[in-house]
């Protein structure tokens, strides 16, 4: 017995070295010491062991079975090790320089935008912010939006619920609801509040609205806006200023019209409309781009600017639709995919 138990031992020594894959590991372990195993058929044989003989032979068991489990255990730390290696992949070295995916660029909206702004600075005009997140008295009351008014219907709006409560914006009345803005014109409504005429805005951002994303439509899109408020200001000056702004950003032979429109905060209101025939893919004669209009009485006596004193105009448009025109990009969707061989060729 103690030959057979000293060859076992052996055994496992050999066996468990080579030992690679848990299915082996499991397998040798109960050939060894399972319930079926040589060690377990040994202690089984005790019996037939004289009596005289038997504590050394009980400790010589004992000592195998330690000395196999111990073999068990390499054994098994070497295949855990073997496969949190096989895990984590080949060694890397973490003080090399990572691999040159060369210099980024920047988005095409991004230039649209900065592009706009940059030719509304050189004309007087500083960029002013609002948050995404509004009320409805920035959205819609300061602007003379009804509360009947469809821009303001659920189907058209994203409300925040009743509870929620965002300590960063605040609310100008008590019971109104959190929304994602649907425009930037609330930004005329917090720069009038915060300060004295003359002012001269320009706002660029993200709008949301409750829109089926296709070519032409995206649930979140940006928005430019502009208010001015001086003296004497005429829808000439308003006329003015979009011929300049147009041009200096789509070329010298773009032109801009007029058609009377509605819009709550201004009265008279226009939509804009564009000719760029020279344009890639622009190929109808009148693109409307945006809307604007003399700043209704109603909205400066809101914020406390006497309308006698004072006059003004606003305007709005979209940068993707900007940003199609001027690339001869025909589905807004491009913008949102992030895919590189698209955002690449604007550098
Ligand atoms: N807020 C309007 C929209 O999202 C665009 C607009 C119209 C802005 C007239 C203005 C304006 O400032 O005067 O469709």
């Amino acid at each position: 017995m103690q030959d057979t138990l000293n060859a076992l031992a052996a055994k496992a020594l050999t066996e468990l070295a080579t030992i690679e894959s848990r299915p082996d590991f499991e397998a040798a372990k109960a050939r060894l010491v399972g319930p079926n195993g040589e060690l377990t058929a040994q202690m089984k044989q005790m019996g037939k062991v004289p009596k005289e003989e038997r504590p050394a032979m009980g400790k010589l068991i004992n000592q195998t079975k330690v000395r196999i489990q111990e073999l068990l255990d390499a054994a098994l730390a070497r295949i855990e090790a073997a496969e949190l290696q096989a895990q984590l992949g080949p060694a890397i070295d973490p003080t090399l320089p990572s691999p040159d995916i060369g210099p980024g660029t920047h988005h095409p909206l991004t230039l649209v935008r900065e592009e706009m702004c940059r030719i509304l600075h050189k004309v007087g005009f500083s960029v002013a912010d609002g948050p995404e997140v509004e009320t409805e008295y920035y959205c819609f009351d300061a602007l003379n939006t009804p509360t009947d008014h469809p821009a303001r219907d659920a189907q058209d709006t994203f409300y925040f619920p009743k509870t929620t409560n965002f300590k960063n914006v605040a609310k100008k009345n008590h019971d109104e609801r959190y929304l994602l803005r649907t425009h930037t014109s609330s930004v005329q409504i917090r720069t009038m509040l915060k300060g004295e005429p003359p002012i001269r805005i320009v706002s660029p951002g993200r709008v949301y609205r409750r829109d089926t994303s296709d070519a032409t439509h995206s649930a979140n899109f940006q928005q430019l806006e502009c208010l001015y408020v001086d003296k004497n200001v005429t829808v000439r000056d308003l006329k003015a200023l979009l011929d300049y702004v147009f041009e200096a950003l789509l070329g010298k032979d773009t032109m801009t019209r007029f058609r009377p429109h509605y819009f709550g905060y201004t009265e008279p209101s226009f939509e804009v409309d564009l000719s760029a025939a020279h344009l890639p893919k622009v190929k109808k004669e009148w693109i409307e781009i945006g809307g604007c209009g003399m700043v209704d009485p109603t909205v400066f006596s809101d914020v406390g600017y006497d309308p006698e004193v004072w006059s003004g105009y606003a305007f709005g448009m979209g940068i993707e639709r900007l940003a199609m025109l001027l690339y001869g990009i025909d589905d807004i969707r491009y913008f949102y995919q992030n895919d590189l061989r698209f955002l690449k060729q604007f550098a």
